[in-house]
């Protein structure tokens, strides 16, 4: 009923023409019908060249890796959600760890992110995950679903129906840990618990989850087999051809 959702986050990765080879590349080898939707987020100087090459074809779609929340203005070094849109963008990752442990985004600046990129039409991938300590201390569904419900704030049903959430532990990021498929599937299915709860049950049932932390070829198809895991937000493995695209074939 869920359809997966693979997004490839490039980070600070690729110039211009290295990311058009990469999303040639991408589109050359993936197969003609996927189940999972695809996505790739290239840094943002390179994004409208590589919505150019991606052409007509809308079998991978563009994200950005995050956006500001007022339209335009006084705010330098800032991209509004228009200006991604005007790019070529479909979706905007909001709220990742990086942007959280690097760059002080609170959950007030993701939920005003995340509320801009609606109001634009554009998709939010709302990141939440715990730290390794905040794991050890047992806190990780508090953290996690404390991060939620600060996204969730003020959205009305139709809202959170085109959110997409994204589970990254923070501790599995760029290290080569991965979660195991039963602990990932505990955090997606108290995500959708939650907003079943806050929201209604109908609204959980159709929203999209992604596993995201050191997410590979070898081990994406036992994490996307998961009941509640509905694709993968990919970083280090998004930025070769071959392995992304063999990590959106594992989503079935
Ligand atoms: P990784 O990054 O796959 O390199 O761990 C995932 C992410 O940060 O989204």
């Amino acid at each position: 009923m869920r359809r997966p959702l693979v997004a490839g986050n490039w980070k600070l990765h690729k110039t211009i023409g290295e990311s058009v080879a990469l999303a040639r590349a991408i589109l050359h080898r993936l197969p003609r019908e996927t189940r999972a939707d695809v996505l790739v987020a290239p840094v943002f100087t390179a994004i409208h060249a590589v919505h150019g090459a991606l052409g007509e074809s809308t079998r991978v779609g563009l994200a950005g890796q995050s956006c500001y929340f007022h339209d335009e203005g006084a705010y330098t070094g800032e991209v509004s959600p228009a200006l991604l849109k005007d790019a070529g963008c479909e979706a905007v990752i909001v709220g990742h760890s990086e942007r959280r442990q690097l760059f002080g985004e609170t959950d007030e600046t993701v939920r005003r992110k995340a509320g801009a990129c609606l109001s634009h039409g554009l998709t939010p991938i709302v990141c939440v995950g715990e730290t390794l300590e905040q794991r050890e201390a047992g806190t990780t569904e508090a953290v996690v679903l404390g991060q939620l419900d600060a996204a969730l704030e003020g959205l009305d049903a139709s809202s959170v129906r085109r959110l997409v959430i994204a589970y990254e532990p923070v501790w599995a990021i760029g290290t080569g840990r991965t979660a195991q498929p039963a602990d990932a599937q505990a955090v997606h299915a108290a995500i959708r618990a939650r907003v079943s709860a806050r929201v209604s049950p109908d609204v959980a049932a159709g929203l999209r989850v992604l596993y995201g932390g050191s997410v590979k070829a070898d081990n994406a198809a036992a994490l996307m087999a998961c009941a509640d895991v509905d694709g993968a937000l990919v970083g280090g493995a998004s930025l070769d051809a071959a392995s992304f695209v063999a990590i959106v074939e594992a989503a079935g």
